[in-house]
This record gives structure tokens, sequence and C-alpha cells, in this order.
């Protein structure tokens, strides 16, 4: 039946587009196939593989704990993060992990990464502030962010942070300035291709620009110390990071014939996946790849240190957004979809959904028939609306006021929740107990 087919009676479709019908089948409705060569009507139960994403157990504690809680909130389990730097520790023991404090800054999270022995790739002064009060040392941490203000990189400088990222010679000069002897990296443009949510183009330069900088660095009296490049978030082609360690390759070659400079780090940045709808290869399978490319480009004499900065990877699978179903209506009598209006939508956290990019599995509590619906938020914005193309299904039974459970929503979503657009709170978040 292909993947269409198949993916529907899982509960849900991904990938394929509304008006992309499985071969076979002329005409998909609400919870039906209607297979004409066959001229039988196949009734699609709600089915959803909760197990592919979280245990039972764990879902059923989650249940329980959000229970007297109001939504929206996000609940976070906190074993889940433990297992996921444990992990990727055990498959990239060779990488020192700086965690994007981004992804999701929550106090708790951090003081656990604190505690594990990881560092942080910090994106502001704000960020800074948090992991000092937290009692992070500044040798922890680096300045990860390509866009920052002279004064700011004066106060990392004053707090005693001397790694910091760079991709322009504007950036540079203040770099020389504010933060003078420092270590710094030249962070690489990648094309993003392959991910889910790029990050191409406004970060990092092309290598020619690289070696100007790498060149002007040492003028400047700052250490030129290594290569970064970010390969795309949720990045499912590990290819990519073979195309960006083969020009990282030949930049640390270059720095040490022609510029008798010895770089020493490369920073290969995030991209590893969480588990959202749409499969991809586990953590294993892109430690192997990445090993072989750095074997490719360095033979036995790996940099003596090469660092990755995971957010998405490390808190994306700890989180269950528990959202309330507001409304169910539809626009005309003889509309398809009905829509199903949610009390979160991409101002209180998922603005991931940007062009459907990030495909979170919705849990629907229910049996029976599947309909297949458009999932909005609760705000007076249009652009408020979280899936219209991708279809997404629930059961025929789902009610208004029931409670839905947005899985893997641990990264990207309360941080990104607005303060008071049209007066909602941002996204209340809770620890697991
Ligand atoms: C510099 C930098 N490093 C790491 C990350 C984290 O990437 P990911 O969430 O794909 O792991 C980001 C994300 O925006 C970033 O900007």
């Amino acid at each position: 039946m292909g993947k269409y087919a198949c993916t529907v009676e899982n509960g849900h479709v991904t990938g394929p587009r509304r008006d992309d019908p499985p071969a076979g089948f002329s005409e998909l409705r609400s919870g039906y196939y209607t297979n004409r060569e066959r001229g039988t009507v196949v009734k699609d139960q709600y089915h959803f593989p909760l197990e592919n994403f979280i245990t039972k157990e764990r879902f059923d504690r989650i249940k329980a704990f959000a229970k007297d809680k109001e939504t929206p909130c996000l609940i976070i389990d906190l074993d889940i993060i433990k297992k996921n730097y444990e992990d990727l520790r055990k498959n990239l023991p060779f990488a020192k992990i700086y965690y994007a404090v981004k992804a999701n800054p929550d106090d708790a999270v951090v003081a656990l990464l604190r505690d594990l022995g990881a560092n942080f790739d910090v994106a502001t002064r704000y960020e800074l502030d948090q992991l000092l009060r937290l009692g992070i040392s500044p040798d922890r941490m680096s300045f990860g962010n390509t866009i920052k203000k002279e004064k700011d990189i004066a106060y990392f400088y004053e707090k005693g942070v001397r790694l910091y990222v760079t991709d322009s010679i504007t950036d540079l000069d203040k770099l020389s300035r504010a933060a003078p002897g420092s270590k710094v990296f030249f962070r690489l443009l990648t094309e993003g291709l392959g991910a889910d949510w790029p990050l191409s183009k406004k970060f990092g330069s092309h290598p020619d620009l690289a070696r100007q900088l790498i060149k002007t660095a040492v003028r400047f009296g700052l250490e030129p110390y290594g290569i970064s490049f970010h390969p795309g978030s949720q990045q499912r082609d590990v290819g990519q990071w073979s195309t960006a360690l083969t020009t990282v390759s030949q930049l640390f070659t270059w720095a040490r014939d022609d510029l008798k400079v010895n770089l020493k780090m490369i920073n290969m940045g995030g991209g590893f996946p969480a588990n959202y709808i749409e499969p991809t290869d586990s953590l294993a399978q892109y430690a192997d790849d990445i090993k072989r490319f750095l074997d490719n480009g360095f033979k036995n004499e790996w940099p003596e240190e090469i660092i990755i900065e995971p957010g998405r990877s490390m808190a994306g699978d700890s989180g269950v957004i528990v959202s309330e179903i507001i409304n169910i209506a539809k626009k005309s009598v003889h509309e398809r979809y009905p829509w199903v209006f949610l009390d979160i939508g991409k101002f209180g956290g998922l603005i991931e959904t940007l062009d459907e990019a990030i495909k979170y599995p919705i849990y629907f509590e229910g049996e029976g028939p599947a309909v297949d619906v458009i999932l909005a938020g609760p705000t007076c914005d249009s652009m408020d609306i979280l899936y219209e193309k991708t279809t997404y299904m629930m059961p025929e039974s789902a009610r208004i006021g029931d409670r839905v459970y947005i899985l893997t929503t641990g990264a990207y979503t309360q941080s990104y929740s607005s303060i008071y657009f049209n007066g909602f709170p941002p996204l209340t978040s809770y620890i697991l107990k």
C-alpha cells in the first residue's frame, strides 16, 4: 500500500500531502479509504504508536502528574535528559559536550547537565548570568553566537570566558578589543540540506573568508583555535557531516602548511535528532559514520579537541506538552476536514511548526474510527495553524475539553513561547517528580 497508507493505519500520516493520495486509493475521507479498484470502503481505526515515543509506564506517570495542572503545560522528565547525555557520551566518547542552552534553559536541566560534567554553548549574556548563578565555571563555556555586541563580549571576558566563535572580520575586530588573546573558532557556512530545521545562510563564512579570518586573528593577537559548523538541526542526512568535515580538514592542512598555525579543535555543532514522527537513523549509526568521516579527513591524527553542541537531541525527547481541545468545528457544511483548536499553538511554544517543519507526535486518547483533522492554535492570528498540509488523525470520539498530548516537545518550545500575545502567559514548565 506504500508509505502513505501505512502511516495512516498507525493513526497519523506524515510526509505526503493531503492532495497526494496513495496509489490505488482514489479518495481519502475522514477516517476512511475508498479503494475504487477493489470497490471496498475500509474504515480506519485510530491507533497511535505511543510506544515508539514513550514507554507506557512513563506516559502514565506524566499523565498522573499533570492531572490537576492547568493546560497547556510542559512536563520535563530529567531521567530522559540524563539518558540522552549518557548515550551521546557512549556513542561519541571522543567528543566534549557543550550543551546548547537555548534548547531548554530550565534551571533544573542546566543543573543536571552541570552535575553530569557537561560544558555549555552560551548564546547571550543572559544565559551567561544564569550559568554563573548556577555555579558553572567560565572555563566550561563558549560564547557560541556569531552575532554579538562588543560590550557583551567584554562582559563574557570579564567573567572569565575565553572561547569564542566568529564568522566575520568585524566580529573578529570586536573580539580583538574586548577579549584579547582569547581562543577563537571559525564557523563555516553549511547548506542545511536534509535538515528539518536548517540554520543555513545566517551563520558562518565561506572557506575563502574563513582563511582570511584565520590570518587576521593571528594579526589581531587572538589564538586561532578551531573550525566549527552546524549541519542543520534535526539533520536526517549524516552525509552533511562528511561534506563539512572535508572542508574542515582542508582548512587544517592549509593553516598548518601555509600559515604555520596548528588548529586544535573541531566543533561539529548540533544536528543530532530527537524522536519526531518521521524516523531517523539511530545515534549509533550517526556516530559510526562521523568517526569514519573523521578518519577520512584526519587519518590517525585527529585534532586534539572535538566538540559537539547538542540541543534538540539532548532535550527534545524529555518533554510532553499537555494541551486541551478548545473547539472542533467545520468551516462549511461539506468541509472535508474538521478544524481542531488546541489551547497551544505557534505563539505558545510550537513555533517550529512554521512551514510544518517539525512534526510532533500528537496523541489523542480514545478509540474507534479515525478522523483526519487540521490542527490550529488558540490565538487571533491566522498564521497560528499547526498542521494543515500534513495529515494528522484523531479518534472521531474526541470531544471539546479532552486532553491532547504533544510528545517530543522538550526542546525549543517553552523558551520560544511568547510572553503576552493575546494575553496568554508563557508556557508553564514542570519537572516530573
Ligand atoms: C551554535 C549552535 N550550536 C548548537 C545548536 C543546537 O543544535 P541542535 O538543537 O540541532 O542540537 C544550535 C541551535 O540553534 C546553535 O545555534
